[in-house]
């Protein structure tokens, strides 16, 4: 506040603008700053007229954009290759922007039958109700993929990299491949795999991330986010402007925040669950541990060729041996230091029951009909000691099964 301007004002006035709008700094902050505030300022109003344009770098109102959401799409630019990024208020909501600016009513989808669960009643529920023709295939067998692709020409495929609870992953450049043939939007869901492998340098054009997990990584955000290309950003930001399911300036430095240690605790969660898989894989109270790193699984090739030397993941599953309800409710509550709670990604380790969780939806039956037993429990593992993860892991299994 200016106070040769204010100087005549009552307190009231006073009260209201001291401290605000001070001159621009000569300083550069070491960390982006939150910008909380939802309007921006311009002293020529020529500029704001740019401004409320779309100019480049300029802001007006936070719904527009706000310098510490692009903060924070530039980072997950750089960790996708993109060369945009359309940050929104969830995972969801990220999702939901990706598939609506790729379809229009009357349009086919095909869609992974391994979706996580929301993405899976979004697209029976509301797409369809929209008028979208949704077929479902297992993305693993790319002659099914290529069939309904051949049959539908559909306008938008969508999978994971990693799916859940099975972990098992598609082969995205193989997909990208078929969608070419009838030049469909490739969207794929990273969630589970950041840094392990970026689709879009496979010609994917929506990569997703519910920030909500790893690149977050806290367990204290929810936020959403898609990668994209130069010519999409457009029509997502007008989506992002238009629906307001944008991320907050807080969310999007708690991401930003996540994102800065990504890389070292995803090498830390890739090494740990490799360590953990490897010691439940033996384990007697187990009859089946699903992880990509290890060779039994069905997955395992695709792994290696689309993570390398990365790793394979920081996502376990198992099978407790001869389990059901009661032994992974037994099993839950026993539990001392991985927390029992549904998400994933966090720094600490999560375990969670899929036929309570994820794919409740779904009757014993359907569950069985697609791998998922009802003795099987997932676990995100986190970035404690690997040796205390297992510790615990076993010890609330011999409670479990009461073997101990
Ligand atoms: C693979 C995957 N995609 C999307 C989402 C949705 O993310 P959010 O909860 O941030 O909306 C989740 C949530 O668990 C997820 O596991």
């Amino acid at each position: 506040m200016d106070p040769e301007r204010s100087k005549n004002w009552n307190i009231a006035s006073r009260a209201v603008h001291a401290g605000e709008r001070p001159a621009r700094p000569e300083f550069t902050p070491v960390v982006t700053p939150i910008y909380p505030g939802s309007a921006y300022l311009y002293e020529d109003i020529e500029v704001m007229d740019t401004a409320l344009a779309g100019a480049e770098g300029r802001y007006v109102y936070t719904r527009y954009g706000n310098p510490t959401t692009s903060a924070l799409e530039a980072a997950i630019c750089e960790l996708e290759g993109t060369r945009a990024a359309v940050a929104f208020s969830s995972g969801m909501s990220a999702l939901h922007a990706a598939i609506m600016t790729s379809v229009t009513p009357g349009a086919a989808i095909v869609a992974s039958q391994d979706l996580y669960g929301a993405t899976s009643s979004m697209l029976s529920g509301f797409m369809r109700e929209w008028g979208c023709i949704v077929e479902t295939v297992d993305t693993l067998d790319l002659a099914a993929v290529a069939e309904a692709v051949a049959r539908l020409e559909p306008a938008l495929i969508i999978c994971e990299v990693i799916s859940n609870p099975l972990m098992r992953v598609s082969d995205i450049p193989a997909i990208v491949d078929i969608a070419r043939t009838v030049r469909a939007t490739v969207l794929v869901d990273a969630t589970f795999s950041p840094l392990l492998y970026q689709p879009a340098a496979d010609g994917v054009q929506l990569v997703v991330h519910s920030l909500t997990k790893y690149i977050g990584g806290h367990g204290d955000v929810t936020g959403g986010v898609v990668a994209t290309t130069a010519l999409r950003r457009q029509k997502l930001s007008e989506f992002a402007k238009m629906g307001g399911a944008i991320l907050g300036p807080f969310e999007s430095w708690l991401a930003l925040r996540g994102f800065k240690t990504l890389p070292l605790r995803m090498r830390r969660q890739c090494d740990n669950a490799a360590i953990v898989a490897a010691a439940l894989a033996q384990h007697p109270c187990i009859s089946h541990v699903n992880y990509p790193g290890l060779p039994s699984h069905p997955s395992h090739a695709t792994a290696r060729k689309l993570f390398a030397d990365r790793g394979y993941g920081g996502m376990i599953s198992f099978d407790i041996r001869d389990g059901g309800r009661e032994q992974a409710f037994a099993f839950l509550e026993a539990l001392k230091l991985v927390v029992p709670a549904t998400s994933l990604g966090d720094v600490y380790s999560l375990s969670l029951y899929p036929a309570m969780s994820s794919h409740r939806s779904l009757s014993a039956d359907e569950r069985a009909a697609i791998g998922i037993g009802e003795g099987l429990l997932r676990v995100s593992v986190g970035i404690e000691d690997p040796h205390d993860i297992i510790a615990d892991i076993d010890q609330a299994l011999h409670v479990a099964t009461r073997s101990g």
